[in-house]
């Protein structure tokens, strides 16, 4: 016979049956007609045949069914992911075909009382999940594991690490993940101060499971079995220093991240926000390639903070909101070779020379604009963090089979001679199944695009040489 089972441990491990006051009422019920409460149940089904009507709820569709007789019962105490409802109280998942009988309100009751304990069970579920640390020892000694607590308590939706969460960015871009309904669960991994964050992060009462990772011998766990990593782990950019300064420290720490993710969850689509971007999306292609998984439509290096600044310092200039003004930035993430594409702006506009000047040199030098305001306590972290989730949550969107998800990014290209080179690519399944061209540039562009170009063939070589040295 099916049991009950709580997922806490203690005494309670070795006594499956949940002593819920509901429980209690209709254990005491069901003594006294001499009847397990699932006897009463499946005795129900066997006399009426009683046709139940289930609902399982995925992500984002509804697939319905009908079956009958004790094989339903049985299916409805084996199976966690199913949440069965009836229609008197708590909600209207299960409803009965067959002509109404005066046993229904006990199997009314009885739905309702199982339906607390499940609910009561996945609550605990989702609390363990939260406090056990990711330690096979602890997984193993856990009356329900933490995949069990997924399947019984979690949302449907994809899984996702970021790397150098304790970080500027990386704290308020584990913040907004977890408010993303996209994300199921969130994996934050840093060297320091992971276990704050995440508990800190974990109280958000959003669908995610948060879990921290601290250091090197955790990385591997923090990695397998996730959809999609955004990496804004490394330093940032101190006044006076470019960004190409940052490439020793950062190549190193990108590339030990990178070989992670070769090893554990190869499929991924991969986030690249530290900087230099320009070099460190070769240098992630330069380890996938030495480990055999590379695929150049899953590498993203993150360009979208320049198209948010572009868009919002555009919609200044045309008096209009952000959200209507779209501008393509390509090229690369430093300097001259972000390359705004001014004469391509939705709505079409029209700018005087010195406004597509002034407008340019401002999207290129957004990054130092916010170091300089800043004044040596650090880089862009809010508008970046904002910008990294708009990105990811577009990735999500191809991940989940959305149609018409573009967005720009620096990506394996052959949009021009360059290996690497950002533009405007449609998300889907597979990462960036499309790049598009260029489209028609204007003078300024064409001399923009040459200048860029010479910048980005030298980052991209040097990224490539960290590795093959
Ligand atoms: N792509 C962009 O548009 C963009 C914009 C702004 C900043 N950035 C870059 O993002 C990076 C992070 O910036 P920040 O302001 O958050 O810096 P930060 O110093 O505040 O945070 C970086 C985090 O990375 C962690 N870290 C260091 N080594 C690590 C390792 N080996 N594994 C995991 N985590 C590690 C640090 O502990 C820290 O918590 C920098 O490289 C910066 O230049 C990129």
């Amino acid at each position: 016979m099916a049991v009950l089972q709580s997922p806490s441990q203690g005494n309670k491990a070795n006594n499956p049956e949940v002593e819920s006051p509901q429980h209690n009422k209709l254990e005491e019920g069901s003594k006294k007609l001499g009847m397990h409460i699932e006897d009463i149940f499946t005795d129900y089904i066997n006399r009426t045949k009683i046709k139940l009507k289930r609902t399982l709820s995925g992500a984002g569709h509804e697939n319905q069914h009908a079956s009958s007789g004790k094989d339903k019962f049985t299916d409805y105490i084996d199976c966690g992911k199913v949440k069965l409802r009836t229609t008197s109280s708590v909600g209207g998942s299960v409803s009965c075909d067959a002509k109404t009988t005066p046993d229904l309100p006990v199997l009314q009751n009885t739905l309702i009382a199982m339906e607390s304990i499940r609910e009561a069970s996945q609550r605990i579920a989702r609390i363990s999940a939260h406090l056990q640390p990711p330690n096979s020892q602890t997984e193993e000694s856990c009356v329900l594991k933490r995949a069990d607590c997924r399947a019984k308590g979690g949302a449907p939706g994809f899984k996702v690490a970021i790397l150098g969460a304790a970080g500027g960015i990386g704290q308020p871009l584990a913040m907004l993940m977890k408010m993303n309904p996209l994300v199921s669960v969130l994996h934050l991994y840093d060297v320091v101060n992971t276990p704050g964050v995440t508990a800190d992060i974990g109280h958000m009462d959003t669908g995610a499971v948060v879990r921290g990772f601290l250091g090197q011998p955790q990385l591997e766990n923090a990695l397998t079995g996730m959809d999609l990593v955004i990496i804004p782990a490394g330093v940032p950019r101190k006044p006076g220093m470019t960004r190409d300064d940052l490439f020793n420290i950062n190549a190193g720490i990108v590339r030990t991240l990178c070989e992670g993710i070769a090893k554990c969850c190869p499929n991924a689509i991969v986030n690249l926000i530290s900087n230099p971007v320009n070099s460190t999306v070769p240098i992630a292609a330069e380890v996938f390639k030495k480990a055999g998984t590379y695929d150049p439509k899953r590498l993203l290096g993150v360009t979208m903070l320049d198209v948010v600044r572009a868009n919002t310092f555009v919609a200044e200039v045309l008096g209009l909101h952000p959200k209507e003004v779209d501008v393509p930035v390509v090229g690369g993430h430093a300097g001259v070779t972000i390359l705004p594409l001014l004469s391509q702006v939705k709505p079409p506009s029209s700018f005087t020379p010195e406004e597509t000047e002034n407008l340019t040199k401002r999207i290129q030098d957004g990054g130092t604009e916010v170091v300089q305001a800043k004044a040596g306590a650090g880089s862009a972290t809010l508008s970046m963090a904002y910008a990294a989730v708009k990105f990811a949550d577009a990735c999500l969107r191809g991940l989940r089979g959305d149609a018409g998800v573009v967005e720009c990014a620096f990506v394996a290209s052959e949009v021009t001679e360059l290996p690497f080179f950002a533009t405007k690519v449609r998300l889907g399944r597979r990462g960036a199944e499309e790049v598009y061209q260029l489209g028609p540039l204007n003078e300024y562009e064409r001399v923009g695009l040459e200048r860029a170009k010479k910048e980005l063939a030298e980052s991209i070589q040097k990224g490539v040489s960290f590795i093959r040295k």
